[in-house]
C-alpha cells in the first residue's frame, strides 16, 4: 500500500496552490515532478563534484565520472540489460530515436526495405521513420487500429515481409495509456528476421522493464518521465548491433585515435556520447531510480492503477463525456472530452481550479486523425498522486460540464 502523504511531503513542488488551489497534477504523461533526493543530487554534484567527465587525471574528473558511470550501472540494473555499455546516455527519447533511425539506417537500410510503426505513435517514433521514405526510399507500412484505438493485430500480421528490416513500437500510447502486446509483435517481427526498437518513454515508469525477457534490440526512454532530470534519455541497444552501427554525432569522446587520414571510434558506449554530456543530470538519474527502487515499480504501477479504476469508472458515469481506449489492458492514463466541447476549453476550466492535465494532440497526430476529433483532454497519473485528488478532478470535470454544456 503506498503512503502518498509521505511520498508527497518529499516533492516541494506538490505543496504549492495554483489559482489559490492546491496543486492536482494529472500531467504526468508529460513530464513527472522531482523528488528533493534528485534536486540535491544536482546541487551535491555542482556543489561537490563539477568537472568534465572521461579526460583527465584529477581528483574532480575521476569523481564526476565514477558517478555518471554509476549512473550508468543503475539504469542497466533497473532495466536488467547484460552489459552498462549497452546503455548509451542521450538527451531524451526523441534523441533515443533520431540516433537510431540515422545510425541503423546507414549502416543496414537500403532503398526499398521496409519499416512498421503503429498509428498511435508518437512524432518521435513516426517521424524518423517516415522521414527515410524520403532520404532512403524506405518503404513505411503503419499497423492501423481497431475501433476500441487497440493495434489491430490480424491486420499487423499481414504487414510483415522478408523486407521488413525494423519494428519500431510503443509500448504504452502516451495518449490512450493502452499496453500494446509486444510479445506477440516482437514474435512476428523475429519471424522475418526484423530488429525492433521499443519506445519505452510511457512504458518505463509505470511498468517493469526487462529489455532481455522482451528481445529488445533497442528500448528507448526519458529519464524526466520517470521523476528524473531533463535532457536525459536512455537508448539501450544490444552490443554486437551497437557495435556494426556508426556513430551518431562525430566530436570529442567518441575515438579511440585520430589521424588527418582515418580514424577509430571508441569502444561502446563512447562511441555514441560525442561531446560534454549533460552530467548533472544523468547524476542525478541514479537518485531518480534509487527513488523508484526504494518504492518498487510493481507498487507503483498498482497504485496507478487504482487511480485509474476509480476514475474510469467515475467518467463513466457522465453521460456528457466520451472515453478514449478505455481498454482492459492499459497504464495510468486516461483520456477523455467533454461531448462537444474543445479540450482547450475543459483543460482551461481545470486548471483555473489548481488542475493541471493536458490538451490537444500529444503529438499523436495520426492518432487523433483516426479518432476523428480535435484533441483530448488527458490526466496521467504518478506514484504521488491521491485518491482524494482523483475526487477533487471528477468535481472539477462535473464543474466544467456545467459550464460549457
Ligand atoms: C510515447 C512517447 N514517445 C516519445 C516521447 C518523446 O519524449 P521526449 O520529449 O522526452 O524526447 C514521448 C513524450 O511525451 C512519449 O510519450
Amino acid at each position: 500500500m503506498i503512503n502518498t502523504t509521505k511520498i508527497r511531503s518529499q516533492f516541494p513542488i506538490l505543496s504549492k496552490t495554483i489559482n489559490g488551489k492546491p496543486l492536482v497534477y494529472f500531467d504526468n504523461g508529460a513530464t513527472t515532478q522531482k523528488p528533493q533526493q534528485v534536486i540535491d543530487a544536482i546541487v551535491n554534484y555542482y556543489s561537490n563534484f563539477n568537472s568534465n567527465i572521461h579526460r583527465g587525471v584529477h581528483r574532480l574528473t575521476q569523481e564526476a565520472t565514477a558517478l555518471f558511470e554509476e549512473s550508468r550501472k543503475s539504469v542497466q540494473q533497473f532495466i536488467n540489460a547484460k552489459h552498462a555499455h549497452e546503455i548509451i546516455f542521450t538527451k531524451g527519447t526523441t534523441d533515443s530515436i533520431s540516433l537510431v533511425a540515422s545510425s541503423f539506417s546507414r549502416a543496414f537500410l537500403k532503398e526499398g526495405d521496409e519499416i512498421i510503426v503503429s498509428e498511435m505513435e508518437h512524432h518521435s517514433n513516426f517521424l524518423p521513420w517516415q522521414n527515410l521514405r524520403y532520404e532512403k526510399g524506405i518503404v513505411l507500412k503503419v499497423i492501423p487500429l481497431t475501433t476500441n484505438a487497440e493495434l489491430d493485430l490480424e491486420k499487423a500480421k499481414t504487414l510483415f515481409t522478408q523486407k521488413t528490416k525494423l519494428l519500431a513500437i510503443t509500448q504504452v500510447s502516451n495518449t490512450l495509456g493502452i499496453i500494446n502486446p509486444l510479445k506477440e509483435l516482437i514474435a512476428l517481427a523475429r519471424e522475418v528476421g526484423a530488429k525492433v526498437l521499443i519506445d519505452g518513454a510511457q512504458s518505463a515508469p509505470h511498468l517493469k522493464i526487462d529489455v532481455q525477457e522482451l528481445d529488445a534490440d533497442f528500448f528507448v526512454f526519458s529519464m524526466h518521465k520517470i521523476y528524473g532530470p531533463t535532457g536525459v534519455g536512455v537508448l539501450y541497444g544490444k552490443e554486437d548491433l551497437l557495435n556494426a552501427m556508426p556513430p551518431y554525432q562525430y566530436g570529442g569522446g567518441i575515438i579511440k585515435s585520430v589521424t588527418i587520414e582515418k580514424t577509430e571510434w571508441a569502444e561502446l558506449p563512447n562511441k555514441f556520447e560525442a561531446g560534454t554530456p549533460n552530467i548533472e543530470g544523468v547524476v542525478a538519474t541514479k537518485a531518480a531510480i534509487d527513488f523508484v527502487n526504494a518504492i518498487g515499480i510493481n507498487a507503483i504501477c498498482e497504485h496507478e492503477h487504482q487511480l485509474l479504476q476509480k476514475a474510469t469508472k467515475a467518467l463513466l458515469e457522465l453521460p456528457e463525456i466520451e472515453l478514449y481506449g478505455n481498454s482492459e489492458n492499459k497504464a495510468g492514463v486516461i483520456s477523455f472530452n467533454i461531448k462537444g466541447v474543445h479540450p482547450f476549453d475543459t483543460g482551461t476550466i481545470l486548471d483555473q481550479m489548481g488542475i493541471a492535465v493536458r490538451t490537444g494532440h500529444h503529438c499523436t497526430q495520426p492518432l487523433i486523425q483516426c479518432l476523428g476529433i480535435p484533441g483530448t483532454v488527458r490526466a496521467s497519473f504518478a506514484v504521488y498522486n491521491s485518491e482524494e485528488e482523483i475526487d477533487i478532478f471528477v468535481v472539477g470535470v462535473k464543474k466544467a460540464i456545467k459550464m460549457l454544456i
